[in-house]
């Protein structure tokens, strides 16, 4: 499944709605666009309750109702790429989820220092998960000394959480050459303009080299591929994460490797598709 148009421009930031009926009913009809905005914020204090303090103890959200647990039957392919693209295809039709294929990264350094961060998903095939990034940035740096990676996905409409944990490999340079031009030009030259991770002096800095790279290139020149790529994350463990409302969550895990297929007992461990095994885990 190709990832590319799913993030904002589909899920528009105009579509962007803090459901709550409560925020919406008081309103009066004619208010100036700031009044608007401050009744909508205590509104949502309110029901945060939130004014001074955070309690982040009482927070505490609806999840699934009983009859909708994630039972592995339901699981019509036991291949976790495929349920991923299943549970991908709700979320890219969740109104509510804006982008359902950000994720976030986790990477070790050499020294066994972890760093995680946001990248956007940006295609699954049969082989695995792809993003984009700058080549020396410090996640790069990383997976060049360690290519054991962790993502994670967290869908809170749909109460889900996925977590892959593979190893990171850099992609051909045709194909992120193909994915670079496909991006809008402002995006391309962006890249271009930013030493991702390194330390600079200034915002101006940045705005500066942008400006000299758009006088060099002129208005239509092809902007030339910078110190970046993609990756691919070639999955050995996949977890789909179901949150029920009595916090008895439903996971199931899935891993695959050599003679793994020797763990299978029929009991805790279950023989899946394509050299995958899967259980359930306790939440
Ligand atoms: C939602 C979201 C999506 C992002 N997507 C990407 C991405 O696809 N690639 C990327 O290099 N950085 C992306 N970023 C920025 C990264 O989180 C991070 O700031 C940047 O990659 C530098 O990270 P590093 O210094 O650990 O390498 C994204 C940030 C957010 C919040």
């Amino acid at each position: 499944m190709e990832l590319s148009k799913t993030a904002g421009a589909q899920n528009g930031i105009d579509k962007r709605n803090y459901t709550s009926k409560q925020l919406h009913s008081k309103q009066p009809k004619k208010q100036s666009i700031h009044t608007h905005s401050v009744v909508r914020l205590q509104q949502l204090l309110s029901v945060r309750k939130m004014s001074t303090s955070v309690n982040l103890s009482a927070l505490r959200l609806k999840y699934r109702e009983k009859k909708e647990v994630f039972l592995e039957e339901n699981i019509k392919v036991k291949q976790p790429i495929k349920l991923f693209r299943e549970w991908l295809e709700e979320a890219v039709k969740t109104e509510e989820l804006l982008e359902p294929n950000a994720a976030c990264l986790a990477t070790v350094n050499k020294d066994g220092k972890p760093s995680n961060r946001f990248v956007l998903l940006k295609d699954v095939t049969d082989e695995g998960f792809r993003f984009f990034t700058n080549y020396g940035s410090h996640k790069a740096q990383d997976i060049d000394g360690n290519p054991n990676v962790a993502m994670t996905l967290y869908w809170l409409p749909l109460r889900r959480q996925i977590r892959i944990e593979g190893v990171a490999e850099k992609i051909s340079k045709e194909d992120s050459l193909t994915y670079f031009h496909q991006r809008p030009r402002a995006s391309q030259i962006g890249a271009l303009a930013s030493e991702q991770s390194s330390r600079i002096p200034s915002r101006q800095h940045l705005d500066e080299i942008e400006k000299e790279i758009k006088n060099k290139l002129g208005s239509d020149g092809e902007v030339p591929l910078p110190n970046w790529g993609g990756y691919l994350i070639r999955p050995h463990t996949i977890e789909f994460w179901q949150g029920q409302t009595d916090r008895l969550h439903d996971r199931i895990q899935f891993r695959r490797g050599p003679e793994i297929e020797m763990e299978v007992d029929g009991k805790l461990t279950h023989k899946g598709e394509d050299g995958w095994v899967y259980e359930r885990l306790a939440p």
